[in-house]
């Protein structure tokens, strides 16, 4: 299409329509006001087809020369918000197309040899998302570093840990922050991994079936980046499945979706440990909001939304994949329709992981590099939960155990010392030795070493366990990675 006929496709695509398309039509089908954000990557695309078009003989070096000015030029324009995006020319590729051709004439013209937009729009937002996939990564690694962070802070601070909810055994504080890391480093190797399946080159495979033009693809990949670990060129190697599959996004949000699924298990928890019920932690007061009717009120907005937009992520996953199937090769114009799901995953995320970072870890200020602002952790209110729900019932049956009862007999004596403590109102600790010997006469005045949260604590030494001096391994390993 030339520039006339790129600027007219608002009356007719070619001599072969007999009437222009209609606006509602224009309107429906154009992208360009949500894809116009892949521009920077468009412009990559198409310098590196540039450069091998020439180098293959393809187009002149003049013709080359040209095309590299004009889309700097672009470049600037856009960058500085001086280019005027046009609703007629449709998409991201169309408009930046046209204006090359009014820059620089035949050169522009001949850019889109060898080429369509539906490989390059593939190639766009593959290198887009792969540059975005780097985003996320970093920012979950500077969210784990915060949470491991305060982490050691908290070794020490015994707070229960549940099960259905329900008080369980005692744990470290640490050690339930740093549950959330081992998701986050799961979450990290799950984003690197698509990473290497988006970092492929579908550039050559023109509109679907490859192209008469002796194209260099490999060469494209390379200047793309788009290599593997040894330097090797990566470029998919069918061309209708390269056009046509979205596989590398679904892929990508599936991964945002279950790191999203995260942020909402821990939502979900800060908004309970914020509530006067518990009150084992506060948020900054930059992190909560008031009630327009109740003075008293600070809301955990912040988790709470985060656990509404895991929903939304989850959906896009749901969307992206519902839209890829059905779809017969090759290309189908329902792939443009991949791109508005995938902005707002991306957005959604890295404003989640940049927002949580900063309303857990704190935020550094200035060059004194001090922090300020975090979570605010009640040691005392976490411990006080912990004495409530006999959370040292099953050291009190280990104990039995160490005296020679079968662990199921230990755990039916412990049951009826329970039931005891229940009817007395009182802690594990608390029973007198004499009651404790009515369920069992091997136990001894050591018992209440064990019936203490820390001794509790303490025993727990497995690999993985939650016994601080486990943690602090955790905690060095951890460090390692950062
Ligand atoms: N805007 C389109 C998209 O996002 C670009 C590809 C259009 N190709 C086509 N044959 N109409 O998918």
């Amino acid at each position: 299409m030339s520039t006339n006929q790129l600027d007219k496709k608002s009356q007719s695509w070619s001599a072969l329509f007999a009437e222009p398309m209609s606006e509602l039509v224009k309107r429906y089908t154009s992208s360009v006001f949500f894809d116009k954000r892949l521009w920077h990557a468009d412009i990559e695309g198409s310098l590196a087809h540039a450069e091998m078009l020439a180098h293959c003989g393809i187009i002149t070096k003049t013709d080359h020369t040209d095309i590299v000015k004009g889309l700097r030029q672009i470049s600037e324009e856009i960058h500085n918000n001086q280019f005027e995006w046009k609703l007629d020319l449709e998409d991201v590729h169309l408009n930046i197309e046209a204006r090359l051709t009014q820059l620089v004439g035949d050169a522009g013209k001949r850019l889109h040899t060898g080429r369509s937009r539906n490989d390059q729009v593939a190639t766009d937002v593959r290198l887009w998302l792969r540059d975005e996939i780097d985003n996320v990564c970093q920012l979950l690694l500077d969210f784990q570093q915060s949470l491991v962070e305060v982490a050691e802070e908290n070794i020490e601070v015994i707070m229960p840990g549940f099960t259905h909810l329900q008080v369980a055994q005692p744990i470290s504080f640490a050690h339930h922050l740093l549950a959330y890391v081992e998701m986050f480093a799961r979450d990290l190797e799950r984003f690197k991994e698509v990473r290497v399946r988006v970092n492929r080159l579908p550039l050559g495979s023109a509109a679907l079936a490859g192209t008469s033009y002796p194209l260099d693809r490999e060469r494209v990949a390379r200047s793309l980046g788009m290599v593997d670990q040894d330097g090797n060129p990566c470029v998919c190697q069918n061309s209708l499945d390269a056009v046509s599959d979205r596989d590398f996004a679904i892929e990508f949000t599936s991964a945002a979706a279950l790191c999203m699924v995260h942020i909402s298990r821990m939502s979900e928890e800060l908004v309970l440990w914020m509530s006067q019920n518990y009150g084992f932690i506060k948020l900054s007061d930059r992190f909560t909001t008031g009630s327009s009717i109740m003075p008293q009120k600070k809301n955990p907005d912040v988790p709470e939304l985060a656990r509404g937009k895991t929903g939304r992520v989850v959906g896009h996953l749901m969307g992206l994949i519902t839209l890829m199937k059905g779809q017969p090769l090759a290309y189908n114009k329902d792939n443009q329709e991949d791109k508005e799901p995938l902005f707002d995953t991306v957005d959604t995320l890295k404003d989640t992981l940049r927002i949580f970072d900063e309303m857990i870890g704190g935020q550094v200020e200035g060059k004194s590099g001090v922090k300020s602002g975090g979570i605010q952790v009640n040691a005392p209110a976490m411990q006080a939960a912990a004495l409530k729900g006999y959370a040292t019932a099953t050291d009190l049956a280990d104990y039995l155990v160490r005296k020679g009862l079968p662990f199921r007999d230990a755990h039916e004596a412990v049951a009826k010392i329970v039931r005891i403590a229940q009817e007395q109102n009182v802690g594990l600790s608390d029973l007198a030795l004499k009651d404790l010997k009515e369920i069992n006469t091997s136990i001894e005045s050591d018992v209440f070493d064990v019936l203490s949260l820390r001794g509790s604590l303490n025993a727990r030494s497995t690999l993985g366990g939650t016994a601080p001096a486990q943690i602090r391994i955790q905690i060095e390993r951890l460090k390692k990675l950062f």
